[in-house]
């Protein structure tokens, strides 16, 4: 993570115990440093349960630098007073950008020709080598039209796509006024007729495996599908199935259900391009993710509702306990 001014921003009015020596803390070694804390800024694998809550009574709010915060039982921080908050907003342009990144790695076959070219296996141009498909003029299926989503489809307009997109209700309109050019899809005709498939929603009770087996099988024979959400909304042995059958071309992942765990078949297909969870991965949205999250633990001990509160409710108890 790049704090940015993050550290200065919490440092004004709070003490700071900064985890600056290695990326991720082990569980234990959080658990020891959260002891004296009022505010924990963490990071989306550590995992924020209601035990871990519960040990920790002196803990008010868990600022989440991520805008997912499936690590975080929300239901449970309200129960034990506690605020939560993530980073939306300020991630989605760049996430975007790698979501489209993987479509045209995908589809070009970028990282496999990368890989030709390094192997010394290239001989010379010949007219059928590395044939990929066109984005250009294809259809789009975005799944989870937020904020994120939309970033999406306004790169794909650029490219002269057809957007078809689901979110969790059907809208008034299959074209909403502020989604132009896009239309509304209920999620298996989206399936069956998009050439690209993005994944934008968050990992939720309902969204755990939301593309399983039975969705694969309704996807448009020879179409790709990226995941830049979560891994746990793929079922990735379903995943596996329809790449080796050839039903899907390829595959872009930046998220898997346990990471860094990557499973074997999908490290050997060639039709797969692979990435570390690096999403929302430049300096200049880093820094402002760890900037929104610092602003929000210095905002709400100060004693104003910070913007991206994901459990506002709770804010009545929140300043009760601060005041205490
Ligand atoms: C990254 O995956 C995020 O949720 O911000």
């Amino acid at each position: 993570m790049h704090p940015g001014r993050a550290i200065e921003i919490v440092s004004a009015n709070c003490d700071v115990d900064v985890n600056a020596d290695v990326p991720v803390l082990a569980p234990d070694l959080l658990d020891e440093r959260m002891k004296a804390a009022d505010a924990l800024i963490c990071l989306l694998d550590d995992t924020m349960s209601e035990a871990v809550m519960s040990e920790h009574p002196r803990l008010k709010m868990i600022a989440n630098v991520a805008v997912g915060y499936d690590n975080v039982d929300v239901e449970a921080a309200t129960r034990c007073g506690i605020l939560v908050t993530n980073t939306p907003g300020v991630l989605d342009e760049t996430t975007a950008d790698l979501a489209f990144g993987l479509i045209l790695a995908c589809a070009r076959r970028i990282a496999e020709g990368d890989w030709f070219v390094r192997a010394g296996r290239w001989t010379g141009w010949t007219p059928q080598l590395m044939l990929g498909a066109d984005v250009y003029g294809k259809t789009l299926g975005i799944v989870g039209m937020g904020r994120i989503g939309r970033a999406v489809a306004r790169r794909a307009h650029g490219f002269g796509m057809k957007v078809l997109y689901t979110t969790r209700s059907q809208p008034a309109n299959k074209i909403q006024d502020d989604l132009p050019d896009c239309q509304w899809a209920i999620l298996d005709e989206l399936l069956s007729a998009s050439d690209y498939i993005s994944l934008h929603c968050p990992l939720t009770k309902e969204t755990y495996h939301l593309i399983g087996e039975r969705e694969l099988s309704l996807v448009k024979p020879g179409s790709i599908l990226v995941n830049t959400a979560r891994g746990a909304i793929l079922d990735q042995s379903a995943l596996v199935k329809a790449l080796e059958s050839g039903r899907l071309r390829g595959a872009g992942l930046d998220v898997f259900e346990d990471e860094p765990h990557v499973p074997e078949p999908l490290l050997t297909l060639r039709n797969v391009v692979l990435t570390p969870h690096v999403g929302s991965a430049s300096i200049e949205t880093r820094s402002a993710m760890a900037e929104l999250a610092a602003q929000g633990v210095d905002s709400a001990f100060s004693g104003k509702l910070p913007t991206n509160a994901v459990n506002s409710n709770v804010w009545e108890r929140f300043l009760n306990r601060l005041n205490d």
